[in-house]
Formats: C-alpha cells, structure tokens, sequence
C-alpha cells in the first residue's frame, strides 16, 4: 500500500524563470529557495478502475487532471508500469495563487507515485522526476535551503540541500492578496517572458547573483540575502513587462505592498520582498519585526491574510 507523501513548498530566493526544455522542464538557470514550513500538499495513489484526480475533496476535470495524468503516464512509462490511478491530495497552499502550489503538489505526486508502486529512489533522483512534474518541485523534496542545479540535461539536472536546518533568523510572511488562481499559468508565463529583450541580460547574471546568495547563506549575511533577493525578484517582473507581448502577475495592492516594505525599511524596520507567478508578496524579515510588520499590513490592507513561515522539510511519509 503506497503512503500518503507530504511535500513543502518552497519559494525561490534565485529564481527559475525560462526553460532549455520545456517536455523535461530542464531550467534556461539554476535557482536557490527556502523551504517553507506552513505551505504543503499531501498526496496518495491508489488503485482506481478509471483516471481520477480529487483536490482538496474535489474531482477535478479539465487542465489540472489533465496535467497530473499526462505526468503520471510520463513516469509508468518511464518505470515499465501500467494501470489506472486514483490521485487524492489536500493543498495547504492556495492552489495556483504564486504561492509554489505546483512545488509542493509534484514533489508529493512523484513521491506517492514511488510510494505506491514501492519504488525506493535516491532522493537526488526523486529530484529529478519531480522536476519533470513542475520546475519548482525539484527543489521541494530537500528542506532548509536549496539549490537546483541547471545541470546539462535530463541526469544533471536536480536539487540538492544546502543546508537543511538553516540557524538563520529568517523569517518570511506570506501576504495574501488574491488567493484566487491567476489567469496565467507559470508554465505560460516563463514562455512567454524569454521573449524580453532583458531576458538574456539576466540569464548572463545568473551565476554571479547564485554565488552572491550562496555567500550570503555561508555567512550568514541576512542584508545581503534580502537585498539579492529583492532585487532578482524585480529582474523576473521587469521581464516579464519587457515581453513582447508584455505583462505583469501584479495587481494594484502588490505595489501598495512594494510601498509598504520600502517605508518600513526606510523607517529602520529590516524587512525585504520576493514576488512569485501571482500577486502575493512574501516579506522577508528577522523574527523581532514579524508582530510590527503583520500589523502595519492589516490595518493598512483589507481582507489581507498573513502566514509567517519559516524554514521547513524535506519529503516526508506519513501513514
Ligand atoms: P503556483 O504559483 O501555485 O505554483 P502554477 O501555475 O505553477 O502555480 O501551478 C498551478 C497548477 O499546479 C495548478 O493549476 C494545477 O494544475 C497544479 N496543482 C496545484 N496543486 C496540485 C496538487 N495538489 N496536485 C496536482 N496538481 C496540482
Ligand atoms: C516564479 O515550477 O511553477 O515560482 O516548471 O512550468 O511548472 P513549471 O513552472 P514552476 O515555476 C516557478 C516559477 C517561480 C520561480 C521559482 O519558483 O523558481
Ligand atoms: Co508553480
């Protein structure tokens, strides 16, 4: 009997934003995140005499399932195995809101999948075919932070720990805007972004602005952690508005919360954002400043939800 896998999601410091290959999903650069603590998915497959994909209670039809049996097929394959699946998962993340769902949620279903047919893989190599589920998914099987390597193809291509159980006083608060799923989907919009003329500007940074994270991480430097981040966070958006045809994942209240970190910090309150596939802002900031900040953001936002997240784990199995 498979196992119900849980997976954290993960948010990128670096991010990944562009693709070499997009039927392997093999990165255009390599990215580093933090695994979070209070996002996650639980997954499990059982036997089923039909196809079906329940989220959240829910049978879904239509794009998502499509995409998780598409996926599942691309692994039997892979395996030499056959049959249909039921898939049951539970989203402790908003679902397609750019608060990593699809890390979390391909990192659970390539571990259930392995659980189910009682495959028992390296974890660099469950990496690997998470990533082939969505980008973002490699890097969710590790805890703490994460680096996922570019590599060169399908073999070199995966995520591996930094540092599992970071002492940094690391916070991150995930503000919740819109939890509604965004129109355009990561996958689309990474595709569409290569067509900047800044895109390759920004490819050529990526190996600099990875070594500076990476000293970051090593000294412990938590200024220069958030200012790279912010920073790579707004090479990403600017992007995207340099496309051809351009667009942006921000609505109205993501730049009142931009506004809103850069007062803060202007007022001696350390804090940082990074901004993901959608129009929520995560703060970074240090463990003393979490009440002030939360409370600035609800009485300056409506119907704002905050999670204040730390780092979280690996892969785990639970029944
Ligand atoms: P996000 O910012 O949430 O990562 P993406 O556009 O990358 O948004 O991915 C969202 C898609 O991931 C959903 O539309 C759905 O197809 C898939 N997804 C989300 N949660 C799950 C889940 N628990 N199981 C399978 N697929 C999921
Ligand atoms: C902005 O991993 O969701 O969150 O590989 O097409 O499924 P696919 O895309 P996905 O992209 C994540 C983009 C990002 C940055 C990041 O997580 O590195
Ligand atoms: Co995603």
């Amino acid at each position: 009997m498979g196992k119900t896998v849980r997976a954290h999601a993960n948010i990128a410091l670096i991010k990944y934003w562009g693709k070499k290959d997009e039927r392997l999903r093999l990165p255009l650069m390599s990215s580093l995140s933090m695994t979070l603590d209070r996002f996650y998915t639980d997954t499990k497959i059982t036997e089923s005499d039909l196809n079906h994909f329940y989220l959240n209670g829910i049978e879904q039809i239509g794009q998502s399932s499509q995409r998780v049996f598409t996926y599942l097929k691309f692994l039997q394959d892979k395996f030499g195995v056959s049959g249909n699946l039921a898939v049951r998962s539970t989203n402790h993340v908003p679902t397609a809101a750019g608060l990593a769902s699809s890390s979390s949620a391909f990192a659970a279903l390539a571990g259930a999948f392995c659980s189910h047919y009682g495959f028992e893989i390296e974890p660099k190599e469950l990496s690997r075919l998470a990533r082939m589920g969505s980008g973002s998914a490699c890097r969710s099987v590790f805890g703490g932070f994460v680096l996922w390597q570019k590599g060169e193809d399908d073999t070199t291509s995966y995520a591996y720990a930094l540092n599992e159980k970071p002492e940094m006083d690391l916070q991150l608060l995930a503000i919740e805007l819109n939890p509604k799923p965004k129109k355009l989907s990561s996958t689309e919009g990474m595709k569409q972004a290569t067509s900047s003329p800044f895109f390759k500007p920004w490819l050529q940074r990526n190996q600099t602005e990875l070594d500076q994270m990476i000293t970051a991480i090593q000294n412990n430097d938590f200024t220069a952690l958030g200012q790279l981040a912010e920073l790579n966070a707004n090479e990403m958006h600017a992007i995207n508005l340099t496309a051809q045809p351009g667009f942006t994942y921000f609505e109205p209240q993501t730049i009142a919360a931009i506004n809103l970190v850069r007062h803060l910090r202007e007022t001696g309150i350390e804090c940082y954002y990074t901004i993901d596939a959608g129009p929520n802002v995560k703060v970074i900031t240090r463990l003393k400043n979490v009440k002030e900040i939360t409370n600035q953001f609800v009485s300056q936002f409506d119907n704002v939800k905050i999670v204040n997240a730390s780092f979280g784990p690996g892969l785990s199995y639970l029944d």
